[in-house]
């Protein structure tokens, strides 16, 4: 379980200016949300708290009730979350197969097939690729770590109405393996896809919304045996615990 709990913040170089403002939300494991809101209402400075990118000026940031500082933000950043951005953020000069190493110690070819990208594309450079095969790479490399929150900003902001609908079922599929997904939009066809809808504005949660009849999948995208690090681990052996 993730959690913010009053927190607010405010940028340093515009410390008059309240970004988010008492904002309290929990976010439970292996439900599927998104933040909806107007540009400026605070989601990505959310997110960005959320991911232990950032600190906020007042309360706390939970994983499983513990503050996300005690451990640290590294081991937050490294252990509990994976992020996936609107641009991709993908390293240009390599191929897909080393991008996605870059997110951890996964295997990057196994991954790549479970996003669906087959096999002749594996040594192309990134730039290569369309936008849709890019976020896939993202999404891939975001799976290579331990993490079992998989926190994204606007994922589908560049794709087409196709390519997002892939990229979404993606993400359902992710949230059937008992991933956490929390997924930042301003479209609701988007935001159909998901079980809870938090509406944001001015740097506060207007509305949370229960969403009883998610968009389903069309089937294409199969991903099998897939994700087993999603699985729930709390009590295994290693203790590992995700958020
Ligand atoms: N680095 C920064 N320094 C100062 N102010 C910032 C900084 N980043 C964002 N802001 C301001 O914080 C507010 C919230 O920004 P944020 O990026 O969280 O909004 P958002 O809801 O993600 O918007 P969008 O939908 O356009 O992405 C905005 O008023 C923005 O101008
Ligand atoms: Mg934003």
């Amino acid at each position: 379980m993730l959690e913010v709990k009053n927190v607010s913040y405010a940028y340093k170089t515009k410390k008059d200016k309240t970004i988010l403002n008492n904002v309290s939300a929990t976010f439970e494991e292996g439900i599927f949300y998104t933040i909806v809101g107007p540009s400026g209402a605070g989601k990505t400075t959310l997110l960005s708290l959320l991911a232990g990118l950032d600190t906020a000026v007042k309360g706390t940031v939970l994983c499983n009730g513990e503050d996300i500082t005690k451990k640290g933000l590294n081991y937050h950043r490294k252990h509990n979350i994976s992020l996936v951005f609107q641009n991709y953020n993908l390293i240009d000069y390599l191929t897909m197969v080393e991008n996605v190493k870059l997110g951890g110690s996964g295997n990057a070819e196994k991954l790549l097939e479970e996003v669906g990208i087959g096999k002749e594309y594996w040594q192309r450079n990134v730039l290569q690729l369309s936008g849709g095969q890019q976020q896939r790479v993202a999404i891939a490399r975001a799976l290579a770590s331990d993490a079992h929150v998989l926190l994204a900003d606007e994922p589908t902001g560049n794709l087409d109405t196709a390519a997002s609908i892939e990229i979404m079922e993606i993400f359902s599929e992710l949230h059937k393996a008992g991933a956490t997904v929390i997924v930042v939009t301003h479209e609701e066809n988007i935001a159909a896809f998901t079980d809870r809808i938090i509406h944001f504005s001015d740097g506060q949660i207007i509305k949370d919304e229960i969403n009883e009849n998610p968009t389903k999948g069309s089937g294409k995208v199969h991903m099998k045996g897939l994700y087993r690090h999603f699985q729930k681990t709390a009590g295994t052996e290693s203790g590992v615990v995700g958020c």
